[in-house]
Formats: structure tokens, sequence, C-alpha cells
């Protein structure tokens, strides 16, 4: 309402204005339907809540956006029922929990046949990873089982005939490096190369990628005073020059997944993908853990789908466009840990993002009838709202 306006006092409404307003309230909920770009960009659906949106809910505003690769750290059967035939690419997930058990070949081939299966290829399981950040831990019974656990998974697979349909991994901390600077030093942790030596033969076998968690938040929060911002958020500066290779690198991400290239070079592969399973900076955090705003997190994620809608490689690698799932799709409220780690979500649990990144989708109310309801009684309420205008 403009200034000087005042409700009952002046001559009713003109048509026009009215037209205007019936409008704009039909428009109302289609505004929210701005989509990406069909941006190859992947998303991890974490679930570790207990006020997320139901599954099909979830499908609506990832097909809004065009998102069309997801992450599970499990093989929800209520989630990939949601998106049977959407063209969806899926990673699912064996949680560490249940590593070991898929050391049994019979248990492996069970897991295979109930949770994957049955949805080919109406849903697009590509991969799955087999644990997540096992080897940074210090389970060492746990660290033994991951790989014989992936080669029963990857027999289940073979078995299934549905080698090259399906990837077998596992996901990993960034924990692991020893050293990660300058990336063409990168080595794994010395107590990690006797798990990653033979993990690596099996990754060039199986012809399949090689998952890492990457976090330069991590760096900004240890050292915020050391750590230049522009260099974690992609923003312009001059970045750092590899002594080694004269390599150029204006941005965090990029060296770290350099240094991985470099330590399984090291270790005498060049043939393994390296992929980031997990990036992403918090929007909110503790009083200790500086950086975590939504104006840097806005920062990161906006400049980071740049990059990856301009289908950059690393300098390493520059003509492999670098294949990215943000963490994570919600903010998740029973995550345990500092109150970063509740908060790296795109979106609030009512679907509204939690900064502007031109990722805006559309969260379909509970059922259609409920919707239909709605609109039915806003029409109502903007009609009665006129004609109280008309009349006063
Ligand atoms: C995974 O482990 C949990 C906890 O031990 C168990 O309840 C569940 O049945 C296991 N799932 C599979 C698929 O083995
Ligand atoms: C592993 O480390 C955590 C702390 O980082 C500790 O609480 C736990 O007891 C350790 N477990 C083993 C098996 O050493
Ligand atoms: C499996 O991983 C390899 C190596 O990264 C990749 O080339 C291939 O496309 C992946 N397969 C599927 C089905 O995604």
């Amino acid at each position: 309402m403009a200034a000087g306006e005042r409700p009952g006092t002046g001559s009713p409404p003109p048509p026009s204005r009215l037209l205007l307003l019936v409008i704009a309230v039909a428009l109302a909920g289609q505004a929210l339907v701005v989509s990406g770009q069909g941006l190859s960009i992947g998303v991890n659906y974490g679930q570790i809540a207990d006020n997320l949106p139901s599954p099909s809910r979830v499908s609506r505003l990832l097909r809004s956006m065009q998102i069309s690769k997801v992450k599970l750290y499990d093989a929800d059967q209520n989630v990939l029922s949601a998106f049977l035939d959407t063209g969806v690419e899926f990673v699912v997930g064996i949680g560490n929990e249940n590593v070991s058990a898929m050391m049994d070949p019979a248990a492996a081939q069970a897991w295979v046949q109930q949770h994957v299966r049955p949805y080919l290829p109406s849903a697009r399981i590509t991969c799955i990873a087999v644990g997540n950040e096992v080897l940074k831990g210090n389970d060492t019974a746990l660290k033994g089982n991951l790989l014989p656990a992936m080669q029963s998974v990857y027999q289940a697979v073979v078995a299934l005939g549905l080698q090259g349909q399906v990837n077998v991994t596992t996901a990993h901390s960034l924990d692991i490096m020893g050293s990660s600077y300058p990336p063409s030093a990168g080595a794994f942790r010395p107590d990690v190369v006797p798990y990653m030596q033979p993990l690596l033969s099996f990754l060039s076998m199986a012809r399949s990628p090689f998952l890492i968690n990457c976090y330069p938040y991590f760096a900004y929060k240890a050292d915020p005073s050391s750590v230049p911002l522009e260099y974690v958020l992609f923003q312009p500066n001059s970045g750092v020059t590899d002594p080694n290779t004269g390599l150029n690198y204006d941005n965090m991400l990029y060296a770290q997944v350099d240094s991985v290239y470099a330590a399984i070079q090291a270790l005498g592969h060049t043939d393994i993908d390296v992929k980031i399973s997990e990036t992403g900076w918090p929007s909110r955090g503790d009083p200790d853990e500086p950086g975590a705003t939504p104006e840097y997190a806005g920062i990161y994620i906006g400049n980071l789908l740049q990059r990856i809608q301009m289908k950059q490689g690393t300098p390493l690698r520059p003509s492999s466009p670098i294949d990215v799932y943000v963490f994570a799709l919600f903010n998740e409220n029973l995550k345990p840990g500092p109150a970063s780690e509740r908060n790296y979500g795109l979106f609030y649990p009512d679907g509204t993002p939690v900064y502007n990144v031109g990722l805006r989708g559309y969260l379909p109310p509970m059922d259609e009838s409920e919707s239909a309801r709605k609109v039915v009684s806003l029409l109502a309420l903007v009609a009665v709202a006129s004609v109280t205008l008309i009349l006063s």
C-alpha cells in the first residue's frame, strides 16, 4: 500500500488494481518455481532430522531445481521409490555399522538384490558407497574390513550383471591426507597407506571413482587469520603457485582435489577419477566457529555452482569437469557436534532457501488435496477482501 493511502477512506480500488491483486495471488504459487539452469550438481540428502518433508515432496523440490544427482547415506526405499522414472541419478550408501557384515558374499548379494536391483533401471542407482570416512577413524577392525566388504559388494554387482552400470567405492575424509601442500606433494597419512594401496588397486580394477569429502571451511575455521577468505570462497585473488608444477590455484578446493590426485599417483595410479562426494559451508555456528554465516555460505555455494556451470576442471585435470555433491540438501536438526553441523543445508525443512544462490525450488504442500483446499480458501479470502474494500 502506498504511503498516505488509508483503507476504508478512499474510493473503491479501480478494477484494474483488483485484477492485478488477483493475478498477483495466482502467481504467488508459481513464483517459487524459478528453477536452476539444469545444473549438473549433486546434493547429499542426509536425513538426521525429525522435521524433514516426505521423500515425494523432496522429489518434487529437487526436480523443480533440475538437480539431477543425489547421494544418500543408505538405500532408503522410501526415497528411491519417490524418484522412480525421474531420471535422477543416485549414489546409495552402506552405513559404517553395516560394512563388516558385507564381507560375507551372501550378505552382500542379498543387500544388492534387495536394495539396488529392484529399483533399476527406473531409479538410476549408479554407485554404491560402502562406508563413509572409515579410514580416518581409529576402528582398526573396521578399517581392515572395508576393502573385503567392497570386494564382495562388487562381486555381487558382477553376479547380478550390473557391472558397468553400478560403481562400487567408498567416501573418504580429507583427514586421511598426511600432506596436501603444495598440491603436487600430496600424500596419504603413513598409517592410511597400508589400507589405501590395495584399495586403489581395487578401484582401478573395478573402474570406480575415488570419493573425497572436502571442506575448505575447516581450514578457514581452524586458522581464520592466516587463511585468506577470498581463497576459500572462490573470490578473485592472486592464488598460490605450486612450485613443482607451476600450476596456479585460485581456490583451496581445487588444491585439495589435486593433492588427492598426487597422493594417488604417488601410490602408482593415474587412472582413477577423483570426485567430491561432499563439500559445503555452514550458515550458522557456535561462537568459536568463525565464518559460519549465511553470507559466506551463500558466496561459497554460489561461486561453486558457477564453477560447475563452467564445467571447470582442476589445474591438474583441466579437461575433467569437477564432479561435486554439495553437503547438504537440508539443515539436519539431530546431528550431534557443534552448531555448524546442523546448519549445512541449502534449505530449511520447510523448503525455503537458507541463503539466496539462485537455487529456488518448489516444495509442494503435504498432499494435493490439502493444496487445493488452500488455494480455494485463499481465493475466497481475496474475494471477501475485495468485496469489503469495494463496499467500504
Ligand atoms: C545395518 O545395521 C543395523 C544396526 O546394526 C541393523 O539394524 C540393520 O538391519 C543393518 N542393515 C542391513 C541392511 O544389514
Ligand atoms: C577412537 O577415538 C575416540 C576419540 O577420538 C575415542 O573416544 C575412542 O575410544 C577411540 N576408539 C578406539 C577403539 O581407540
Ligand atoms: C563409474 O566410475 C567411472 C570412473 O569414475 C566413470 O567413468 C563411470 O561413468 C561410472 N559409472 C557410472 C554408471 O556412473
